[in-house]
């Protein structure tokens, strides 16, 4: 931008040599605006003058807008898009005088652009033009009605506090129109804006083709990802103004500069100046990849993204068009039923999640989800349905929104943070092929469906009966407890009904995950409260007042860092733990996904150490009775909505070890990659083994790589022999996370695997204690003592369950079980 350099210094040189003109933000009408000259908003961020653009050899001037301290790439308007000035010598900017227009004229007075038409009866109006410190050059009448803005005729980029109109009631529709080239600002091939039929979605179009949809809107406020880089985030909104529709972006706290930007090339992009590096940090783009691309993977295909290739795949119950074809990575064919649909009673909606839902959709106003789904299910020609609550009705009066499709779905496809897709398929179409076996199944299938039946009725007469004679509520909380501990438990008990209601009996579809402890099932309470809840398997061993002691103690337990209980159960051999439901899942869900991690930034895995580190400091150290966890891991650290970390499955080898109190057991639980030596070996656990189990995970954090992970790098057995290899080099660089090294704090992370090194040395002895290691970790600057290789795992190559057996069986312990080996 050699040019706006040259015109800065100039502007600059005139400000001294004149005598200083009151304000450089204001266009006065008798003032016209020379190639030199600029105008800067109060705030100095914007300017406005010629240019050329940088590199360009046609030696053509424009009229535009750019961010006055950014070197490069920094146009954000251009007045004559199509109409370059080719004489620059005397061309003039101008406010005219009598009907406020705002004019640009070559140098022979021939006009190259105007702002305004003027209608025949305007006249005598006197206006000002004034460049805004958003960006936004404003022409207004003395009385401050606005009479045009640059903010209404967008070029290629949408700046924070601009609108882009996607209805067109009154109005046209807007969009961002790209340049030619880089050095062409001139409109050129690439558009992007709301879908003409339906302002819902937008559209990336080469010309009139579309060759990029957006997701649909789920919510009128989407909010974009945490920038690490500028420690804010981005959110995109859509508001009704007038009778139009608009969308607009911005940044809460918005001290840093961002734009979107149609680029030339076809991209849109969301772009942050990051002043370090001196250039725009690309905040994302699209289109990302070809499989993303318009249609790409046919009717009923969708493109993958949750795989590490992105790829192209058939709906369930569906299969490629043509086999050959779709082997031979050519998909535009689609796919088809793998059974043609009957329209009757054996039709049923199967949940497609995190999807980007298709094109070509009937939105249909004011339904709630079940309607949505009964106005599907009675139109044979539906074959599939979603549905969002908007949670604001400020658009349409109306918050829902209800989309039926009525023929082929085109342009899915499968990302983290889609939605749900409801497509029509033949009930029994995907397990039963051959008509015997229908035969056979049917009957089989009625007779559970009746042996369910009568087992819930049982059930709830049952359960009237007890409710009737007390003996329940008896059972659980008086007959068992005599001491003050009855006014404590206000902790509530919860019937097994209400969980089996909860859980969908617990239905697989509503399994969060399994462990060694049992499964984990989501639910939600008739109070409308989503919880999950853990079903112990059965093998605890562990009488049911010594369970419900247990639990009342463990409820006891509150801190931020830890889930929190909600309430139990018991029900014959059944025992329930109801606990907080976090929606965020766990932190391997995040950490060894390689499409999620990069949304891991490193402030908030720092974050997560720490508050993991607090909540073993509590359970350790604060807590009564002390806890000692056995088995930290990624798996069992929760993260709520603000991706703060919750310990789960504390206390509970208390539960499956009721009575042991001191430091030996005869039964390891834990998980393999996480046990320390002595606690693996000799089931000899302390405070220092769950130090051992932190050390690992903290490693995990900064590496982004799961402790049992194989292919880490081949000269090394483990992820701790790595660590240590790199620390004794002195390159701790090259052990954090790729997703995240640009961005994060080389001194955190640094101390982080010095810290974890320091947890995971073989002898116990050596390991510090949670409390000096949060200190460490917050306060940063203490001198910390060089780690002791680790040698007893890291120099095994412990690759398979079979060998972590052996080794333990051959240390001679009483009996040992590996929980959960992954
Ligand atoms: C302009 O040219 C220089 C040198 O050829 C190059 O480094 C720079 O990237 C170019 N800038 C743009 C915007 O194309
Ligand atoms: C002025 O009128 C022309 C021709 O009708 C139209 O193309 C242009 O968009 C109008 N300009 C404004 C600022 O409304
Ligand atoms: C326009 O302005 C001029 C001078 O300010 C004044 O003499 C004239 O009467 C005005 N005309 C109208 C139509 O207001
Ligand atoms: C846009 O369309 C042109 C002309 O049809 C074509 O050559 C070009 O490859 C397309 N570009 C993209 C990115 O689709
Ligand atoms: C939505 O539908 C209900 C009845 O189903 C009706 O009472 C209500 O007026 C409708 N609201 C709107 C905004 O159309
Ligand atoms: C099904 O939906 C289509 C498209 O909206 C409509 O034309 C047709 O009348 C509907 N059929 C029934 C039975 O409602
Ligand atoms: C949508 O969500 C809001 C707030 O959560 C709720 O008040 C409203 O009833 C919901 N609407 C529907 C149709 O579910």
């Amino acid at each position: 931008m050699g040019f706006i350099h040259r015109i800065i210094s100039l502007a600059f040189c005139s400000t001294i040599l004149l005598p200083s003109s009151a304000s450089v933000s204001r266009l006065p009408p008798n003032k016209p605006l020379t190639v030199g000259e600029t105008l800067v908003s109060d705030d100095g961020t914007f300017a406005l003058g010629f240019f050329s653009p940088s590199n360009s050899t046609r030696n053509h001037y424009y009229v535009g807008i750019w961010h006055n301290s950014i070197p490069k790439d920094n146009v954000v308007w251009v007045a004559n898009r199509a109409t370059p000035i080719t004489d620059p010598s005397s061309a003039t900017f101008a406010l005219t005088t009598r009907r406020s227009n705002l004019v640009l004229s070559n140098t022979d007075g021939q006009l190259l652009w105007m702002a305004r038409n003027l209608s025949a009866s305007e006249s005598n109006i006197t206006g000002e033009a004034t460049l805004d410190d958003t960006g936004n050059f404003i022409l207004r009448t003395s009385e401050g009605v606005v009479l045009w803005q640059s903010f209404d005729y967008p070029t290629d980029t949408l700046l924070p506090g601009m609108n882009l109109r996607i209805t067109h009631n009154r109005h046209a529709l807007q969009r961002l129109v790209s340049w030619k080239d880089p050095q062409d600002p001139s409109p050129g091939s690439f558009s992007y804006g709301a879908d003409p039929d339906e302002f819902l979605q937008r559209f990336v179009w080469n010309d009139s083709r579309p060759c990029r949809r957006s997701a649909v809107w789920s919510n009128y406020l989407v909010v974009g990802p945490y920038m690490e880089s500028v420690k804010t985030t981005i959110y995109m909104t859509v508001s009704r103004i007038d009778g139009e529709i608009y969308m607009s972006f911005g940044m809460p706290g918005g001290s840093s500069t961002v734009k979107i930007k149609m680029d030339y090339s076809g991209k849109i992009e969301i772009l942050v100046w990051n002043s370090n590096m001196l250039d725009w940090y690309v905040l994302q783009a699209e289109p990302s990849h070809q499989c993303s691309t318009y249609g790409y993977c046919g009717p009923f295909g969708y493109c993958d993204n949750t795989e590490p290739i992105a790829t192209c795949r058939c709906l369930n119950s569906f299969e490629p068009a043509n086999s050959k074809d779709w082997i031979g990575g050519k998909f535009s064919e689609g796919c088809r039923r793998k059974e043609p649909l009957r329209c009757g009673r054996e039709n049923w909606f199967l949940t497609l999640t995190e999807m980007k839902i298709p094109d070509k959709f009937v939105y249909v106003k004011n339904r709630s989800l079940d309607e949505c789904s009964a106005e599907c299910t009675s139109n044979c020609s539906c074959t599939a349905y979603a549905y969002a609550n908007m949670s604001t009705t400020a658009i349409n009066g109306d918050d829902t929104r209800c989309l039926l499709w009525m023929g082929d779905l085109i342009d899915t496809e499968k990302l983290i943070g889609g939605e749900n897709l409801y497509i029509r398929v033949d009930r029994l179409s995907d397990k039963v092929r051959s008509g015997n076996i229908l035969k056979i199944t049917l009957p089989v299938v009625s007779s559970l469906l009746i042996l369910i039946c009568m087992w819930v009725v049982w059930i709830c007469s049952c359960q009237a009966k007890q409710r009737n004679k007390k003996i329940w509520k008896n059972m659980i909380s008086g007959a068992l407890s005599t001491s003050d501990e009855l006014a404590d438990a206000k902790f509530p008990f919860i019937s097994f009904r209400e969980i089996v209601l909860a859980t969908d009996n617990f239905s697989r579809s509503n399994m969060l995950g399994h462990g060694g402890f049992g499964n984990v099932y989501k639910g939600t309470l008739e109070s409308g409260k989503k919880v999950a809840v853990k079903r112990l398997s059965k093998s605890s061993g562990q009488g049911v007042l010594e369970f419900r002691n247990e639990v009342i103690i463990i409820a006891k337990l509150q801190h931020r860092n830890l889930v929190k209980l909600l309430g139990f159960c018991i029900h014959r051999d059944e025992k329930l733990l109801i606990y907080e439901y976090l929606p965020n899942k766990s932190l391997d869900a995040f950490l060894f996904n390689s499409t999620r991690k990069p949304l891991l930034h490193w402030s908030i895995r720092f974050n997560i150490i720490i508050g993991i580190a607090r909540g073993l400091l509590y359970l350790h150290q604060d807590s009564r009775p002390k806890i000692i966890h056995r088995d930290l891991k990624a798996n069992n650290i929760l993260l709520d909505d603000e991706m703060s970390p919750k310990i789960s499955d504390f206390g509970m080898a208390r539960i499956f070890d009721g009575n042991q109190q001191q430091g030996n057991t005869n039964r390891v639980v834990g998980t393999y990659g996480y046990m320390s030596p002595e606690y693996a070996l000799e089931g000899v656990f302390s405070v220092k083994s769950d130090v051992y189990s932190f050390g690992v995970l903290i490693l995990e954090v900064v590496n982004g790589t799961k402790i049992s992970s194989m292919h880490i790098t081949e000269d090394f057995p483990n992820l701790i022999a790595y660590a240590w290899s790199l620390w004794k080099d002195g390159n701790t660089r090259d052990f954090v996370d790729s997703a995240i090294v640009e961005t994060c704090s080389l001194d955190e992370t640094s101390r982080c695997i010095h810290v974890g090194l320091l947890c995971v040395q073989d002898n116990p002895s050596d390991r510090p204690l949670m409390s000096s290691i949060l200190s460490i970790l917050e306060n940063g600057d203490i001198s910390l003592p060089p780690p002791k290789q680790p040698i007893y795992f890291a120099e095994r190559n412990y690759g398979t369950f079979g060998e972590v057996e052996a080794i333990m069986n051959s240390a001679n312990t009483v009996s040992t079980t590996v929980l959960e080996g992954r």
